[in-house]
């Protein structure tokens, strides 16, 4: 049925001009763009209904999509001009916060940073965090099983959410909207919708956990003389901060550095920048005077233990800002700095060190000169273990090392026990990795429950597990 027999059967707007469309076809590492035969961008939960029961009566693969911050291509459509782009952005009211069950229900097209005030406002803390949460939406960081700063300490999007609305495959709506702790009524559909990258259903709506809001955080970078010092600072912050260790990300010197050429106006805190760097945030339930002299006396023991070799402890709010600001602009000064090959890898904490060690050495040796730039949450072992083309240079040709850099890296990860991606999703770009690395009994498992809630493939088809999803 052509596309106009779908204009007016929904309240939203339905995309048909190229130009209109284009801003929805492109992601934003600008590495994937599609086509599609419109973009929808419903009102409400019903009028995603609407759009789905179409597209399966069609036969239209449908690409959902929320901030389009995703950095593995699963949220553009394909080249062959087939799918309908599914925006959820108008899918924006928060429909209830309940303090006391502290808990939010809120719809899939919330940007995450308006969803942290609006916890604060209700003096909660909604404690997602991450570097995209000015455009990113819950329905996407569900769909990705976002994870963030904030994990050593709460977890990621999957470990946040209760409860799910959801839009299926054939155009029903699921309201599993219950703000409960415990339900143990059967299979945990929440689960599978979250994580899945959208091949599974749209998510409309969700009901996430709030938590009390800290009387005041507390941030310090400190200078480590290897990643395996870092390991026996973490070790220490959580034996003596136990539950205010609430963030532990690191850079290494070729980030800092990258950081300095790319994004000069943003200035590093210490004279040291030539070792690896770790940015320590505390959250103190009772004030900040309490959170400093725990943080002090955490990095005072450091520093005579030798794990530790410079330190500055932020003074005040604005200058914590200007220490995340650094962290929080590594993708972007490295995606300035020219083509770059990105993972997105976890292996247990404390084998983290060994990994970066010798994965670099393998790098290195078989492409003399790269950069790597490796950074990212620590605390809870992942890593963007990302290569640079060598310094000086953009990387024109570097897509033609690319495949041999992700062998070597996710065979490494693949035998730490790890993950090749821990979250970003598998996306366009690691859809061919489960396969390589999973059982054949988990995606013998994978394969039913797709069938069982997808059975036409009209959902983000070619993302995450490939041809069989
Ligand atoms: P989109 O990019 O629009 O979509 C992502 C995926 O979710 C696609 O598969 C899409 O089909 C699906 N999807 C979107 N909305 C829905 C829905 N309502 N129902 C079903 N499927 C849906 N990610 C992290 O995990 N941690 C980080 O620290 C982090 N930092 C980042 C920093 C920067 C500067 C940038 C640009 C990105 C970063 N990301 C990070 C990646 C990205 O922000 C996350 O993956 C985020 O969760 C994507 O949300 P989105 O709304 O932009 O989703
Ligand atoms: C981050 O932690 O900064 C993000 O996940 C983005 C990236 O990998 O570049
Ligand atoms: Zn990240």
């Amino acid at each position: 049925m052509p596309i106009h027999s779908l204009q007016g059967s929904f309240s939203g707007r339905l995309l048909t001009d190229p130009a209109d469309m284009a801003p929805f076809l492109i992601d934003w590492r600008k590495r994937w763009t599609g086509k599609a035969i419109a973009v929808a961008l419903p009102d409400t939960s019903e009028d995603v209904a609407t759009v789905v029961r179409w597209c399966a009566a069609n036969q239209v693969p449908i690409v959902p999509q929320g901030g389009n911050t995703g950095m593995s291509g699963a949220c553009v459509p394909d080249g062959s001009g087939r799918a309908l782009l599914l925006s959820l952005t108008r899918l924006n009211r928060v429909r209830e916060v309940d303090a006391l069950n502290n808990t939010m229900t809120v719809e899939a097209g919330c940007i995450l940073q308006n969803l942290q005030d609006v916890a604060r406002d209700a003096n909660r803390l909604f404690p997602l965090s991450l570097g995209a949460e000015g455009s990113c939406t819950i329905g996407g960081n569900l769909s990705t099983n976002a994870g963030g700063v904030a994990v050593l300490r709460y977890g990621n999007a999957r470990e946040l959410c209760l409860g799910l609305e959801v839009v299926t495959a054939d155009g029903e709506i699921w309201n599993g909207l219950r703000g409960l702790r415990k339900d143990n009524t059967g299979y945990d559909l929440r689960d599978l919708f979250v994580g899945a990258e959208g091949t599974l259903g749209v998510i409309t709506a969700a009901t996430v956990k709030l938590f009390p809001l800290p009387a005041a955080k507390v941030t310090a970078w400190a200078a480590v003389p290897s990643l395996h010092h870092a390991m026996q600072l973490l070790e220490r912050a959580q034996n003596t901060l136990g539950a205010r260790l609430t963030a532990f990300e690191a850079l290494t010197p070729p980030c800092i550095d990258i950081l300095g050429e790319q994004l000069p106006h943003l200035r590093w805190p210490m004279d040291e920048r030539a070792t690896d760097a770790v940015l320590i945030e505390l959250s103190d339930p009772d004030s900040e005077a309490a959170g400093r002299v725990a943080l002090e006396g955490l990095l005072e023991h450091a520093m005579e233990a030798g794990w530790v070799s410079d330190a500055a402890i932020a003074a005040n709010l604005t200058q914590s800002r200007e220490f995340w600001s650094l962290r929080e602009h590594m993708t972007e000064a490295q995606q300035r700095a020219g083509k770059n090959i990105k993972h997105d890898i976890a292996v247990p904490v404390s084998r983290i060190a060994d990994f970066v060690a010798q994965t670099n050495a393998a790098i290195a040796k078989a492409f003399p000169g790269v950069r790597m730039i490796v950074f990212g949450h620590l605390g809870d072992g992942n890593l963007h273990y990302n290569v640079s083309p060598p310094k000086g240079t953009r990387g024109e040709d570097f897509e033609v090392i690319e495949g041999a850099v992700n062998r070597i890296t996710h065979d490494a990860v693949h035998a730490f026990n790890g993950s090749v991606s821990a979250e970003h999703g598998l996306g366009v770009l690691r859809r061919g990795e489960a396969a390589r690395y999973k059982s054949a009994v988990e995606l013998k498992l994978m394969h039913a429950i797709k069938q069982a809630l997808d059975p036409q493939g009209i959902m983000n088809p070619g993302k995450a597990l490939g041809d069989f999803a």
